[in-house]
């Protein structure tokens, strides 16, 4: 069966996916390809070598669904304090999507992203406490993701105010040429503490642009926030605009 996803409206998109709602499981988010940018388009936009991948090679969907299951294996269910569950793929109108957990706040909204809390909010104490228990884990359970960026790590929070974890939702697996799981330990350990390491200096350089007007870029905000009639957000005027590849 087909699921009709024309006539939603995406609570989100990145530089690669769409975001939904599941039309008939609200704890649930399926993720699309970006119709107007295809994985033909993201390939063409790489350069020699890496445009002679196989077209499948570019498919984030099928990244995640990959890494997230040899995580959950290798860690079991305690991988998924941190990161989303993912729970196959679904047919739509739109192409095939990723079915996983969504992230909700206790009040039901879509919970939002770090960028937009620490934009929000500032480094707050319990912020920084959350952040570090992020990182200890990812260290403790050598976790492999590319550069952890403030939109694509989610803040649920349990009651006003209250963080209850970062929830990681885009960016695990690899870039490099050798699998993560070819590298011996010690170098596998240095590429994680790398990825935290630059996590606190993305917190530092966003905290440092909290002067300017604007929010810095279009990642980072909901399109709505997932509860029944919610309001939309400026983001939302703009966002059938935003094109492009944006950083993963
Ligand atoms: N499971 C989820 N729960 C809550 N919010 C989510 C979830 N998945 C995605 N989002 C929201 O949707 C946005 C876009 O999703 P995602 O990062 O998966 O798209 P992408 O196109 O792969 O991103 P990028 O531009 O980083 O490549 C996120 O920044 C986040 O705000
Ligand atoms: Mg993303």
């Amino acid at each position: 069966m087909t699921l009709v996803l024309t006539g939603h409206k995406p609570f989100a998109q990145g530089g690669n996916r769409l975001c939904f709602v599941h039309p008939e499981a609200p704890e649930r988010c399926i993720k699309i390809r970006r119709p107007d940018f295809s994985l033909e388009d993201l390939r063409r936009s790489k350069g020699f070598p890496k445009n002679l991948r196989p077209l499948k090679s570019f498919d984030d969907n099928l990244e995640e669904w990959h890494v997230i299951n040899t995580i959950a294996g290798r860690v079991g269910a305690r991988a998924f304090e941190h990161i989303y569950r993912c729970f196959g793929f679904v047919d739509t109108d739109l192409g095939k999507g990723l079915v996983s957990e969504l992230i909700r706040d206790h009040d039901g909204a879509i919970s939002q992203t770090l960028k937009k809390y620490l934009w929000d909010h500032g480094l707050t104490e319990e912020c920084q406490t959350a952040i570090n228990t992020l990182c200890r884990f990812w260290k403790q359970e050598v976790i492999p993701s590319r550069d952890l960026l403030l939109h694509n790590i989610v803040v649920q929070q349990s009651q006003p105010g209250k963080i209850n974890r970062l929830v990681v939702i885009d960016g695990l697996g690899s870039a490099g040429l050798v699998p993560f799981h070819w590298l011996p330990m010690t170098q596998r350990k240095k590429k994680v503490a790398r990825k935290t390491a630059n996590l606190h200096e993305r917190v530092q350089t966003l905290l440092g642009q909290r002067g300017q007007d604007t929010f810095p870029g279009y990642h980072g905000l909901l399109i709505h926030d997932g509860r029944p009639e919610s309001p939309t957000t400026d983001h939302d005027a703009h966002s059938s605009k935003q094109g492009g590849p944006g950083a993963s």
